[in-house]
């Protein structure tokens, strides 16, 4: 299978290391990105080849991974415009929905559209996918394979749920951020070392969420089991409820649903 990246920055240098050891030879991954210091990263990485610009690639590849920003996409996509033949056209860009790339690539039709996270960088991403009619069982499955040289995926038959994919994985690693800050900054308050608190903070983040996927109880129920009438952390709990942290957590997550649309209308006017 030949596969080829149009960008080769961030998400592609995750997902190529993702890919090649999971067994893809660098032989079949080819690159195309303007940037000469971003191919020669790549080239000396991974040992793929790099290419400036379309023109300098011959082959038509089965597939071809758009990881572009948004706004490069359709300059991006322009020299592949007649030379895609049946390739599958996979686009992990921000926004742009699948009838957007279909018109920038004149009707192109196996298209799958998939929304990554930044911990795909250290290989444990969750990618949202959705596709057109054209892609079928095996052309998914192997948009898996791909997918899951760095996470998980999980498919929506819905394009407008990939908005919500977005408020939820997508943005989502910056609200555990978020939280991880508060954790240190209190850790701090309290009187331990920034060390300590970082330590702490992060050990407790990865710890629950290993203890929630692990566990076949629902968070509620593991939520419960720490929380003993009158202890510190059902004080903890009761504060933070009283100054409304779920429901604040909720509306950020309708407030990027709601970006995410508007921004997606925005790239799609073009
Ligand atoms: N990073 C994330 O957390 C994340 C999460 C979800 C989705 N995504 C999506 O993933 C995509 C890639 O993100 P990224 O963080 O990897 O971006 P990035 O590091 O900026 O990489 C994009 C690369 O593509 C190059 N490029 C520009 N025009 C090109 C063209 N015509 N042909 C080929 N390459 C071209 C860019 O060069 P220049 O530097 O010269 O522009 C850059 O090297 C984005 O669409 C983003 O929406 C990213």
């Amino acid at each position: 299978m030949k596969l080829l990246f149009l960008g080769g920055g961030n998400m592609a240098y995750a997902l190529i290391g993702g890919l090649l050891k999971t067994g893809l030879s660098a032989g079949d991954i080819h690159v195309v990105d303007p940037v000469a210091e971003v191919r020669l990263r790549l080239q000396a990485q991974f040992g793929v080849a790099c290419f400036a610009c379309a023109e300098e690639t011959a082959e038509t590849p089965d597939v071809v991974l758009l990881a572009v920003k948004p706004q490069q996409m359709q300059g991006a996509l322009a020299p592949w415009r007649s030379r895609l033949g049946d390739s599958l056209v996979i686009s992990i860009a921000a926004g742009i929905d699948l009838a957007t790339l279909s018109r920038w690539l004149d009707g192109h039709q196996r298209l799958v559209r998939v929304m990554p996270n930044t911990p795909a960088l250290v290989g444990a991403g969750i990618s949202g996918c959705c596709a057109t009619p054209a892609v079928d069982a095996a052309a998914r499955a192997l948009t898996d394979r791909l997918l899951q040289s760095v996470g998980a995926t999980l498919w929506v038959a819905d394009e407008k749920h990939i908005d919500a994919v977005t408020a939820i994985s997508g943005s989502g690693p910056a609200y555990v951020f978020l939280f991880i800050e508060a954790l240190q900054h209190a850790a701090q308050e309290l009187g331990l070392t920034p060390e300590q608190g970082r330590q702490l903070a992060l050990a407790t983040v990865q710890g629950a969420g290993a203890l929630a996927a692990a566990s076949d109880e629902s968070v509620s129920v593991l939520r419960e089991r720490v929380t003993s009438k009158g202890g510190t952390t059902a004080a903890a709990l009761e504060v933070m409820r009283a100054r409304e942290v779920p429901q604040g957590i909720i509306a950020g997550c309708h407030a990027a649903a709601a970006r995410s649309e508007e921004l997606g209308r925005l790239l799609g006017a073009v």
